[in-house]
């Protein structure tokens, strides 16, 4: 097995947890959502719902969260989806999980549908396969990507593709080969804010939430350069920036700077991808 794609051993636990679901369907309704009311009084809406890693809880993305709502212009609601089966989200769970956070999101009183579904590590893996069919009108992947053989301008939703330079599990080597797919198609108009990809200097896997990390998360990981509250208000900036244009709002100057960031972190992103994702 290649080195970069050990941040997925999980798969494992993940078809006992198939296997077990599907024999006691019961231990599979424990799934639930923590909402994060929006901090802004009105305004133009669209919430978060967020997929933890392998074995971590939705609450570790508590303060990712919150960054992004601070950075974002928009009334952004956030569903923490969590208590997935030995808290590692799984095929079967997650349409499930999602299903609920939308339900407690309406219930919550958020207007409309503008859902994206942002995924840490594991959890992009099955977000990315359900989102092609689902009510998630865009996704984010944090230390996460879309499968090699699949191209960003097929994946039927927006997809931004968010990754750390020292991230031990997604390593940089691997995300290169993403943003390969995207100078492929960077001419085609709107290509680079509909699947940016991104990388952000000295911030490492286990910075995309907080708290405790499971072993094989501080096992691989690489030490940061950054603090996590750093690394979490770049998470919030280039995620807002994503938000802004894929829900065009709330106003055309925040879309057209939005989009000017995204175009200035792409190129920026280029350099790091230069010197550490060929292995040069
Ligand atoms: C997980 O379940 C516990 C116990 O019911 C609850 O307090 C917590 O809010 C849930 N977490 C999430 C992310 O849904
Ligand atoms: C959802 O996003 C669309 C743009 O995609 C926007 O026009 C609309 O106002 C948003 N919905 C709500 C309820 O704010």
């Amino acid at each position: 097995m290649k080195k970069e794609e050990q941040p997925y051993t999980p798969r494992m636990t993940s078809s006992i947890v198939v296997a077990l679901c599907l024999s006691l369907p019961a231990l599979c309704l424990a799934v639930s959502s923590l909402i994060v009311p929006p901090i802004r009084p009105n305004g133009e809406e669209a919430a978060a719902i967020f997929i933890p890693g392998a074995s971590l809880k939705g609450e570790a993305y508590l303060k990712t969260a919150v960054a992004i709502q601070r950075a974002s212009q928009l009334r952004l609601w956030v569903a923490l989806t969590g208590n997935y089966t030995f808290d590692t989200p799984n095929p079967l769970e997650l349409p499930l999980a999602v299903d609920n956070a939308i339900a407690q999101l309406q219930h919550a009183g958020m207007k409309g549908d503008n859902f994206t579904g942002i995924a840490h590590s594991l959890g992009g893996v099955f977000l990315s396969a359900y989102a092609k069919h689902s009510k998630l009108k865009a996704i984010v992947l944090l230390g996460s990507y879309l499968p090699k053989d699949t191209s960003l301008k097929d994946y039927p939703v927006p997809v931004m593709t968010l990754s750390g330079e020292l991230d031990g599990q997604a390593r940089i080597t691997r995300i290169a080969v993403e943003y390969e797919k995207l100078l492929e198609i960077i001419k085609t108009p709107g290509a680079a804010y509909r699947t940016p990809v991104i990388n952000m200097p000295g911030v490492s896997h286990a910075q995309f939430g907080s708290g405790p990390m499971p072993p094989t998360v501080t096992k691989y990981d690489l030490p940061p350069e950054v603090t996590e509250d750093q690394a979490h208000q770049l998470i919030g900036q280039h995620v807002s920036n994503f938000l802004t244009v894929t829900f065009n709002g709330p106003t055309p100057a925040a879309v057209q700077a939005a989009k000017t960031s995204i175009t200035h972190s792409i190129t920026d992103s280029g350099l790091r991808f230069e010197v550490r994702g060929t292995g040069k």
